[in-house]
Parts: structure tokens; C-alpha cells; sequence
């Protein structure tokens, strides 16, 4: 079976990502400096397959940064060592979010940018070809109108969205000027929410966290946080602005795909851009109520300003996903609510307490 580097595999959507590629039989090399996650992660990985004795040796964890040269030679040639040569990259790691962004683009840059760059190079250094990248439907530019193609025209107005098109045109780039046995694909994500059902994995915390979904959960565990609404006069149905919320598992499951696309002999050397979302809009105030009813519970919130840099409406087109890799999300954003709120009643405060 091949072996897969999964950097920032203790992130968010790393995890997730992992325990579909264990279960389907892959192992995994997983990377991360920790920066934004937790050992405890990994830990809970490894215990969940050691229970169910499936793939118990498919999984080795590496703490490092992905700027540090020496350390992803090291991971390669360890590999080596193992008899499991890495032959795909799924690169998750970096740094995510847009407001911190403006406080420290120098940071971002080098973390996204710089970081990837020099995973490219120790890959090429490793003959691996393969690699799909972590990419945002914060590319699109405001004036296109969902559902929005991979074609729509891209235009950020934030220093992530910034990094993350560079690194597209680094990889695109790559194509043209290098080895011709470069094959990668960039999956535009939209807004993943929820978590396993087991409620043992989920998105951890450490930051201060911005996106609606934790937001609502803390608005209910934290009585001094009350939920902010961004705009009740954007030009939508209910005036709350209307996003593509995708469950985790099953943008993990996307990624199995997208690995499995890559494995087909027939494909040769491309950059593609595929989108990862439902094709469907909630808003605000749906994904309010449909919360309360999912989990019994009353949640308070009020209206505010808009937030700068916002737009109206934002979902995905997700035919080229289904067209060339065969899938498409199952779950529902009950399930969404449901499993997401799981894990934060199990995880108040993320891994570590
Ligand atoms: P996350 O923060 O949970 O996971 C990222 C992981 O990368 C973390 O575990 C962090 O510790 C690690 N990391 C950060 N810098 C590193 C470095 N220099 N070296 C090694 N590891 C490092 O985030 P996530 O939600 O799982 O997102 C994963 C990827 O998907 C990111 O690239 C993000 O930009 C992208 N993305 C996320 C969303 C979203 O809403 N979650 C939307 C679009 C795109
Ligand atoms: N919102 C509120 N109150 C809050 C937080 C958010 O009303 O306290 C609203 C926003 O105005 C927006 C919606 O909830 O209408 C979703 O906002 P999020 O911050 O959860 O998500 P965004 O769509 O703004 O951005 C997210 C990620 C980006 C990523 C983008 C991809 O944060 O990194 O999805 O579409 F690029």
C-alpha cells in the first residue's frame, strides 16, 4: 500500500483526512510542529487503531516545521529506511486565519509560502510527484456569483487569501517549468464544520477563533460570549450572509479521492483546481436554527455591523469533483451541527483539557 506525508495531519482537517486514509489501508507519515494542535491527537489516532488492530504499525508522527530543510530530509530518508518510501503528499500545514493574517503577514508568508516551497524542493529531491494542496475558496473574487466555478475569476482582499495564490501559481508553474512527472491538485475548500462521530476528534481551539460554528458553541457554554451576528442587510433571503458549510468527514473523504485520482496510471502531469464544498448556501440564521433543533438547545445571539472584508453569498459548484473524482458530500448539516456540537460538549477547551 502507498505511503502518505500528511503535514499538519494533527490540524483540523489533517486528523480527519488521517483516520479515512487508515481506514482504507494507507500509511501514513504524519507531520506537524504542533503549532495549532495537539499530541493528544495523535495519541487518540493511534489508540483508536490499535483497538481495532486493523493497520496498527501504518502510522508515524514526526514533530518539526515544514520550513526546516534538515527536518523534512530527515522524514524522507526515514522513510526510506522503513521500506515505505513516500509516494503522495497531502500538505495541510500552515496557518489559517485571515484576521490574524493582517497582524502578521511576514509570518504567514513564510509559514505558507516558504513552507511549501520548501516541501516542493525535498520532494523533488525524493523523486515523490504527488501532492495535493490545502487551498481556499477565500480566491474568489467578490464580484463572481455562486455557485462558483473553478474558472470564476480570483481576486483576495486578505494577506492568507494572498499566500494561498501564490503557492497555487508556484504549483501551477511547477508544471510547466519542471519535471514533467509533477501531478497535483489543489482542493478550494469552502466551510468545514462538524467532526468524527466518535466525538474524540475535532477542530482544536488554541487560536482566537473567528468562524461562526465554534463561535455558536461557545455562545453556549460561555455565558460572557454572546453570539455576534455580522449583518442582518446583506442581500440574501433572511439578510444574513449565506456560506457552503461542508462536514469534515467528508472533505476527508474528498482527499481519498483526490489521492486515488493521482494513483490513476492514465493521468499525466497536471495542476488542477478542484472546489470541496456541498454546492448548497445556509445562512447565518439557518445554520442558527437548524442547531437548535439538532441539539435541543436555545442559543442567544444579536445583530451586529457587518464584518469588514465579508461577502454576501459564497457556495460551490462541485461538478468538476464529482466528474473527475467521483465524489460527492453525504452528510447533511444536521449532522454537521450534531456531530460538531459531540465534540465540542466532549472538548470544551480542545486536546488539552
Ligand atoms: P489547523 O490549524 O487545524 O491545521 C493546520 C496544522 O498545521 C496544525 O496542526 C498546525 O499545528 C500545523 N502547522 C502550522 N504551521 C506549521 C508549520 N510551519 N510546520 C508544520 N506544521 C504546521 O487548520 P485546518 O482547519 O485543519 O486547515 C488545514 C489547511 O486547510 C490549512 O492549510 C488551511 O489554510 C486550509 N483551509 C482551511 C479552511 C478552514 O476553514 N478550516 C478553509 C480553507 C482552507
Ligand atoms: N459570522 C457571524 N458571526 C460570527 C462569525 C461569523 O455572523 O461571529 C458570519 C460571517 O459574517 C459569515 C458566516 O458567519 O457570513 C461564516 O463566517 P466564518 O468566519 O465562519 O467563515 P468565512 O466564510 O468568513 O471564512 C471561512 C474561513 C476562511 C476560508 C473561507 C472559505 O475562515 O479561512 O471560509 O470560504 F477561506
Amino acid at each position: 500500500m502507498d505511503t502518505i506525508l500528511i503535514t499538519g495531519g494533527a490540524g483540523f482537517i489533517g486528523i480527519h483526512t488521517s483516520l479515512v486514509l487508515l481506514n482504507k489501508g494507507y500509511k501514513l507519515v504524519i507531520i506537524d510542529s504542533l503549532i495549532n494542535s495537539s499530541y493528544i491527537a495523535i495519541n487518540r489516532i493511534k489508540s483508536t487503531y490499535k483497538k481495532t488492530n486493523k493497520y496498527p504499525n501504518n502510522i508515524s508522527f514526526y514533530k518539526g516545521d515544514i520550513r526546516d530543510i534538515s527536518f523534512l530530509r530527515k522524514v524522507f530518508k526515514d522513510s526510506i529506511k522503513l521500506g515505505s518510501e513516500i509516494n503522495y503528499v497531502i500538505h495541510f500545514a500552515g496557518l489559517k486565519s485571515v484576521s490574524d493574517s493582517f497582524l502578521e503577514e511576514d509570518k504567514y508568508w513564510d509559514v505558507n509560502v516558504n513552507g511549501t516551497k520548501t516541501l516542493i524542493k525535498v520532494m523533488e529531491e525524493n523523486n515523490c510527484f504527488n501532492l495535493i494542496f490545502s487551498s481556499s475558496a477565500t480566491l474568489y473574487s467578490e464580484y463572481e456569483t455562486s455557485p462558483l466555478r473553478e474558472n470564476a475569476k480570483v481576486n483576495v482582499n486578505n494577506p492568507y487569501g494572498k499566500t494561498k495564490l501564490e503557492v497555487e501559481k508556484f504549483l501551477e508553474n511547477k508544471i510547466k517549468s519542471s519535471h514533467p512527472n509533477w501531478k497535483i491538485i489543489s482542493l478550494r475548500y469552502f466551510n468545514p464544520i462538524g467532526a468524527h462521530s466518535s466525538g474524540l476528534f475535532g477542530e482544536n481551539p488554541n487560536n482566537k477563533i473567528n468562524n461562526l460554528f465554534p463561535l455558536i458553541c461557545r455562545s453556549i457554554t460561555n455565558a460572557n460570549e454572546e453570539l455576534l451576528i455580522f449583518g442582518n442587510d446583506w442581500p440574501t433571503h433572511d439578510g444574513t450572509g449565506v456560506r457552503d458549510y461542508i462536514h469534515v468527514m467528508d472533505l476527508a473523504e474528498g482527499h481519498v479521492s483526490a489521492v486515488e485520482f493521482l494513483n490513476k496510471k492514465i493521468i499525466k502531469s497536471s495542476f488542477l483546481v478542484i472546489n470541496l464544498g456541498t454546492g448548497k448556501g445556509t445562512s447565518v440564521l439557518e445554520l442558527i436554527n437548524i442547531f437548535q433543533k439538532v441539539n435541543k438547545i436555545n442559543i442567544n445571539y444579536k445583530f451586529a455591523e457587518r464584518r469588514k472584508g465579508d461577502k454576501a453569498i459564497i457556495f460551490a459548484d462541485i461538478r468538476k469533483a464529482l466528474e473527475l473524482l467521483n465524489w460527492q458530500p453525504k452528510r447533511s448539516i444536521e449532522e454537521m451541527c450534531h456531530d460538531g456540537w459531540e465534540w465540542f460538549l466532549n472538548n470544551p477547551f480542545g486536546y488539552e483539557k
